[in-house]
């Protein structure tokens, strides 16, 4: 199975945003993922659709826009407007999750689930049939920069199975502290599409190609 690698734009220096966007793209990133964050639902605030809309033309690569917000649904064509290609929203809030992802999917977007490190597998059992991409969170969402969770391998492990016997094309990401050092337990637990903010932009622009690179073990 093909690794894809989504850098993570929190951890890039934010007043070049555009800039970093297009050198990861560059540097062989397969998409760019966008935390959003409202203050609210997580302790953290970041960025919202206009700054999605304003950096959408320096790169070619999909937008993996990750919602941490709540509520989720007044928002949602404010993110498909901006350009964003996949859309995940989090099982925890307090919006209906089922009808957000059935609205970002009524746009033509693909959407997401994302689940906190403390919410059991099997609550994604519900929406797999509609959804394009589960995030299985490896750190309580916030920031950037956290440790892994270790038992988040357990929980890859159990959606990888649903996910091949479902038999629909569901990619499973791994979202949070993601390291040199434990990216392959996360591809051998099976995940396919691996977050990575801290890992990617450390030691600046020249070094992402190669950070990227060693993320994806080629
Ligand atoms: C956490 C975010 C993650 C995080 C990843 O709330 O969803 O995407 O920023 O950053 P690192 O790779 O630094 O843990
Ligand atoms: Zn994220």
């Amino acid at each position: 199975m093909s690794v894809k690698i989504s850098p993570s734009i929190l951890a890039s220096d934010f007043s070049a945003l555009g800039d970093e966007v297009q050198r990861i793209t560059s540097a062989g990133a397969d998409y760019v993922h966008v935390d959003v964050m409202d203050g609210h639902f997580v302790p953290n605030i970041t960025m919202g659709p206009n700054v999605v809309k304003s950096v959408r033309d320096r790169s070619d690569l999909p937008f993996d826009v990750h919602l941490m917000i709540d509520p989720v649904q007044p928002y949602i064509e404010n993110f498909v407007d901006a350009g964003s290609n996949i859309i995940t929203v989090h099982h925890e809030t307090n919006d209906d999750t089922k009808s957000c992802i059935q609205k970002i999917k009524s746009f033509g977007v693909k959407a997401g689930l994302a689940i906190n490190p403390e919410t059991e597998w099997e609550v994604a059992k519900q929406y797999m049939e509609e959804i394009d991409m589960i995030i299985v969170m490896s750190v309580h969402p916030g920031f950037g920069g956290q440790k892994f969770i270790p038992s988040a391998l357990k929980k890859l492990e159990a959606i990888r199975k649903e996910i091949d016997q479902s038999g629909r094309s569901i990619e499973l990401e791994i979202d949070g502290g993601v390291d040199f050092d434990n990216v392959q337990s996360t591809i051998d637990a099976g995940a396919n599409v691996i977050v990575a903010g801290t890992t990617t932009f450390k030691g600046g622009p020249d070094k992402y190609a190669n950070n990227i690179e060693q993320l994806r073990g080629s």
